[in-house]
């Protein structure tokens, strides 16, 4: 691939977005190879996944605006919809995905990031929709994600003004949960794959299925998807060995992941 790199390293698999000459910023190229890449993701083995940007400025700058400056009202919307997909795919990976935020999420680098499960980011990142700065609304599902993640009102200060924030103030309105020295960024998120990862992946994956899935119906329908994700994990081998090792007071082993 030309601008995503992917590596596994045991059960953590890393994406990166590497297109610096243009601080990572999304063409069609780029999210082709972000959706192949996920597809290309080994289940059986991978437990938790990370994205991060190449480089030390910039997680991804936005969609590419050289590409976005002459579409038609139709291929705007192709345009979005394939950011929205791919995110989407994201948003929905069975496995939970971390951003790691190395600098600039501006745009669909901050949209890519909210369509993560956490974000953690270093200290010298900057957050925004900048859209409307440039005659457009955010396309890669900013208005719907940042509105659920910060609030309304947070949300639509930020996309209204085209306000960027940086990394403290990220933090603050609960955008982020941490920020680290930017060297100290890829070792936590690393970590906190870790701790993910060391956990049953299928009540992991049922976690991820139930809050998702929840936050979308009311609350009596969101209780009965719980019920039969929690049902669910009766089945397998990882609840009989987490609740045995309990009871006989040792540590599991490892989770196999049946
Ligand atoms: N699209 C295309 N190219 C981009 C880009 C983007 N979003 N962001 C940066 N680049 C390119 C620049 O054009 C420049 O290329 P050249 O060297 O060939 O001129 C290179 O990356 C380096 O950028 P700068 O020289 O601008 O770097 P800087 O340090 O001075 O500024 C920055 C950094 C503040 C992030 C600035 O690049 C910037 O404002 N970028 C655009 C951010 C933006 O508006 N993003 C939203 C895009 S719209 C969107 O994402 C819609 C959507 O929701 C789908």
């Amino acid at each position: 691939m030309e601008f995503v790199t992917y590596q596994a390293e045991g059960q953590i698999g890393i994406i990166t977005i590497n297109r610096p000459k243009a601080l990572n910023a999304l063409n069609s190229v780029v999210l082709e190879e972000l959706g192949k890449t996920l597809e290309e993701v080994d289940l059986n083995t991978i437990r938790a996944l990370i994205v991060t940007g190449a480089g030390e400025k910039s997680f991804v700058a936005g969609a590419d605006i050289s590409e976005m400056c002459s579409l038609t009202k139709e291929e705007g919307e192709t345009f979005g919809k394939k950011g929205n997909d791919v995110f989407r795919a994201i948003e929905t990976f069975p496995v939970p995905v971390i951003a790691a935020v190395n600098g600039y999420a501006l745009g669909g680098g901050c949209e890519l990031s909210m369509s993560c499960d956490i974000r953690i980011c270093s200290d010298n990142a900057v957050f925004g929709q900048p859209e409307v700065g440039l005659g457009i609304t955010p396309g890669f599902g900013g208005t719907q994600r940042l509105a659920r993640i910060v609030g309304v009102g947070k949300a639509k200060e930020m996309i209204y003004g085209a306000r960027n924030i940086k990394a403290e103030e990220a933090y603050r309105i609960g955008l982020v949960n941490q920020v680290y020295p930017l060297e100290e960024l890829m070792p936590a998120a690393k970590k906190l794959a870790a701790t993910i990862a060391a956990n049953a992946p299928i009540a992991v994956r049922n976690c991820k299925k139930a809050i998702n899935e929840g936050l979308q119906v009311d609350m009596e329908q969101a209780l009965v998807i719980e019920e039969k994700l929690f049902g669910g994990c009766f089945e397998t081998e990882d609840q009989r060995e987490g609740m045995a090792a309990f009871l006989e007071k040792r540590k599991v082993e490892a989770f196999s992941n049946k």
